[in-house]
């Protein structure tokens, strides 16, 4: 079978039952029915041969550059392996190629609108009617069971939100929670971090006052993309916990205030900190969309914001949006409120979800959580990589089937 560009299996879900090269494409139809067009360009591009991928990296060594742009197939078959196969001519002193495509594979890159559609990973936005209480996972089952491990993933991906239970109350546990999914992202308050109410504190969050919605680290230039509080004792009186889905706000803004939408994502708010040792600073709009207009990241942490540096035409309808999403960080039927209990670890995704306390009584009695962040790319690869297993599995075990027969 065809060698493929990469260390994944390609189960073949679908095969080729015809490729017919077009004026600037081939249109494949599989034995499902889809037609999926794959461009000259494309297909020379991603030929997978030794002489195009380093055969141990895995890595291109062919570049696009070195073929004419116009380049077309000479030839377009199915080969006796089901690969599509392609025969590119010599062209000037390109000399002539081969290129065959393993059609699990192609099927997997296939860039039709339909398997575009198949692929998309939208979150699903929430609020305190459609997820009363965040989603919950059983630590013991999460730190043995790769199964456990991806349906946790799985949901912190979809909602941002979640809370595992059962993690030991110990100071390091969270530690070993997290490098189930990849590497925790160091920052100047440590790997891990305390959150408790301290005589001379460095932040708000070590005292005993509320915190009002925020994200952390808004005033790094790459906010964490994942946060995990996990609760080793709660004793006090308050210290309620609260999320809110901040791409909710975002959504709910863009349909009652487009003018305001439209500031929160195109004007640079300022970010910084206030430290005796260090001096982070960062300038971004509240809300980031993607090229799609699809909802990327949210930055808001009202402690953290640096004065407002804007052309002065714009200061007004800044900070009347501002106060809309801030408004809206309030907005009862958008909170989720909760109380964390010992051996339970709050995860979420820190460029999205808001997280707030309230305040709570220092005399009454003892709080102390350690938190640590991540990356959503240490969480993407971790689901990648537990997928590519199954395939694996799956792959293997199909071949053992056929060879029983
Ligand atoms: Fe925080």
């Amino acid at each position: 079978m065809a060698f493929t560009p990469d260390f994944d299996s390609h189960p073949i879900e679908a095969t080729i039952t015809s490729a017919v090269p077009l004026a600037g494409w081939v249109e494949v139809v599989w034995s499902d029915g889809r037609a999926s067009r794959f461009h000259h360009i494309w297909l020379r591009d991603n030929c997978p041969c030794e002489q195009c991928v380093h055969p141990v990296t895995r890595e291109q060594m062919f570049e696009i550059i070195s073929v004419p742009a116009d380049l077309r197939p000479q030839r377009v078959w199915v080969d006796e392996e089901g690969s599509l196969a392609i025969a590119w001519p010599a062209v000037s002193d390109v000399p002539a190629h081969e290129s065959h495509i393993h059609p699990g594979w192609l099927r997997r890159h296939a860039y039709d609108d339909a398997s575009r559609q198949e692929r998309s990973l939208e979150p699903v936005t929430w609020d305190a009617s459609t997820m009363p209480e965040p989603p919950t996972f059983d630590g013991r089952a999460i730190m043995e069971d790769d199964d456990a491990l991806y349906e946790w993933l799985v949901a912190l991906r979809t909602w941002g939100v979640s809370v595992v239970q059962n993690v030991p109350c110990e100071v390091d546990a969270i530690a070993d929670l997290v490098a189930r999914i990849g590497i925790v992202r160091e920052t100047n308050f440590g790997v891990l971090w305390d959150v408790r109410s301290e005589p001379d504190p460095i932040s708000n969050a070590n005292t005993s006052l509320a915190l009002p919605p925020h994200v952390d680290l808004p005033t790094r230039e790459y906010q964490p993309g994942l946060q995990f509080l996990h609760c080793i004792v709660n004793e006090t009186e308050g210290g309620e916990n609260i999320l809110v889905d901040g791409f909710r706000i975002a959504e709910r803004i863009r349909a009652i205030s487009p003018a305001d939408y439209a500031i929160l994502t195109t004007v640079p708010f300022q970010w910084a900190n206030r430290s005796a040792t260090s001096d982070y600073r960062w300038d971004a709009p509240i809300i980031v969309t993607n090229a799609d207009g699809s909802l990327r990241e949210v930055r808001v942490g009202n402690w953290l914001r640096a004065p407002l540096d804007v052309p002065f035409g714009v200061v007004e309808a800044a900070y009347a949006a501002y106060r809309r999403l801030f408004e809206l960080t309030r907005a009862d039927d958008l909170q989720l409120r909760f109380r964390l209990q010992p051996g339970e670890v709050m995860a979420f995704d820190n460029r999205r979800a808001l997280h707030a306390r309230g305040a709570f009584t220092d005399m009454s009695g003892r709080r102390f959580l350690r938190g640590c962040y991540s990356e959503r790319d240490e969480l993407m690869s971790r689901l990648r990589m537990i997928e590519r297993e199954r395939r694996a599995c799956r792959e293997a075990g199909a071949v053992s089937a056929t060879r029983r027969q």
